[in-house]
């Protein structure tokens, strides 16, 4: 795994800069639909990655798109070379891709890419999300209580709804798991970049959060921990990444806007305005989650990471917001206030769009839909076997998968079985939706939009 080729510097553009970078090997395919024990692999596709068009950024439409998935999986892959992961089973058999993924040639050739990628991945930001006006620290105050208040006195959670109404709520309860990975594992990353440097008193009460999410130094009592038993009390696993093909791109996006915001020391008052707004509202959404769990899971489930956040939360909320929000736009005037602002603003819609894209991917159910005959088929047809690379996609249109010959398996949860769809038949496949197409013997498919 250490054998590399040195930085091509030619690619100036950023389509051969992420072509090359989705080249290392640490970011190589594989067959398998899961990473297992492995957090430095994290599977990447180059030849999708070349037809990204990064002249055409993310919008709100397209957040939870294939662009989307393609640009949040490159930005993460940056993003957490910054931070240090060792497998749980120890170096030994690492020790290859321990240096590919920490590698300074990695490291610098993601930097030149990140710039672009964060514009292409965020920039829509700047417009979606207006805060124009004078801003005090009374209306500051107000503004925030009312928009934790819309969140807390929600109009129900369609989300908690559809996974208890699924056909399978635990495969849909893992489902929501498997996203809430991403941060879970490794919480409070984002928020550690902002501990060093020297700003006041704010720095000391940012510390005050971040060793709690820490449990105060004791590692049974750290979040990530807790989460770590939540999973395991379900049977799921508890490595990074395991679950990576199944990550929806507003889940990922959601988690790199928070490294994103702490990346870039002037995202300092976004960061504080969005983790503010979230740790304010968290405490009243694990009571409800707890619950949710209790039902799905029955008393197997451990919830102590529900528990934890349902207390710690009304505390943090309260203590992001007045021993640190407010204090900062006060001492540092308009600039503070419009970043905070922007960062309370822009998660709402951010978790807006990450609800409906968790939502549509949790009440499609391939199971439920019926498969009809295959058609004459007018798109390439592809030959899959047990050996070709796994990946997945999120449908632009509703697409037609058509198997010819073999016998197609088709995933789209993190845990549920995978749809057997056999020769002859033909599933359809809606837009937006995430899902990947595995064999185990020769199989023929073609992939068509519906007409
Ligand atoms: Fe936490
Ligand atoms: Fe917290």
């Amino acid at each position: 795994m250490t054998n590399r080729t040195p930085l091509d510097d030619s690619p100036s553009d950023i389509a051969g800069l992420s072509e090359q970078f989705s080249r290392l090997p640490q970011f190589r395919s594989t067959n398998k639909q899961f990473i297992v024990g492995n957090p430095y692999h994290r599977p990447m596709n180059p030849d999708a990655l070349r037809g990204l068009d990064w002249g055409r950024p993310l919008t709100q439409e397209t957040f939870a798109s294939n662009d989307s998935l393609l640009a949040n999986r490159l930005l993460m892959n940056v993003y957490e070379s910054d931070a240090l992961f060792l497998p749980e089973a120890g170096l030994s058999k690492f020790e290859g891709e321990f240096v590919d993924f920490y590698h300074q040639d990695s490291k610098v050739l993601g930097e030149r890419v990140r710039p672009t990628a964060e514009n292409f991945a965020f920039g829509f930001l700047d417009d979606s999300v207006g805060v124009s006006g004078k801003w005090d620290e009374e209306s500051l105050r107000t503004h925030l209580r009312h928009a934790v208040d819309r969140a807390n006195n929600h109009g129900g959670r369609p989300v908690f709804d559809a996974i208890l109404s699924s056909r399978d709520p635990r495969t849909a309860a893992n489902t929501q798991i498997a996203q809430m990975a991403l941060d879970g594992l490794t919480e409070a990353t984002a928020m550690a970049q902002n501990l060093g440097g020297a700003f006041g008193p704010e720095q000391s009460e940012l510390f005050k959060i971040f060793v709690d999410e820490f449990g105060y130094g004791v590692f049974p009592a750290k979040h990530s921990t807790l989460f770590m038993d939540m999973c395991r009390s379900v049977g799921m696993s508890t490595t990074p990444h395991h679950y990576w093909f199944f990550y929806l791109p507003s889940s990922i996006a959601i988690n790199n806007y928070f490294y994103w915001a702490t990346r870039n020391r002037t995202g300092f008052f976004r960061y504080i305005g969005a983790m503010a707004y979230l740790e304010a509202s968290f405490a009243a959404f694990f009571e409800e989650l707890n619950k949710l769990f209790r039902a799905v899971y029955g008393d197997a489930v451990d919830t102590r990471y529900c528990d934890e956040h349902a207390h710690i939360d009304q505390h943090h909320g309260r203590m992001a917001i007045e021993d640190l929000l407010i204090p900062l736009a006060r001492k540092h005037g308009p600039v503070a206030a419009k970043g905070l602002l922007q960062g309370v603003e822009e998660i709402q819609l951010l978790a807006r769009l990450g609800d409906a894209d968790l939502l549509a991917q949790l009440t499609w159910d391939p199971a439920l839909t019926d498969q009809v005959a295959a058609t004459e088929r007018t798109g390439p047809v592809t030959e899959i076997d047990s050996d070709t690379a796994f990946d997945t996609e999120v449908t632009s249109a509703d697409t037609r998968v058509q198997v010819l010959g073999g016998e197609a398996l088709l995933y789209n949860s993190a845990t549920g079985d995978p749809l057997r769809v056999p020769q002859g038949k033909a599933v359809i496949v809606p837009a937006g939706r995430l899902y990947g197409i595995h064999a185990d013997r020769r199989t023929q498919i073609t992939k068509e939009p519906v007409a």
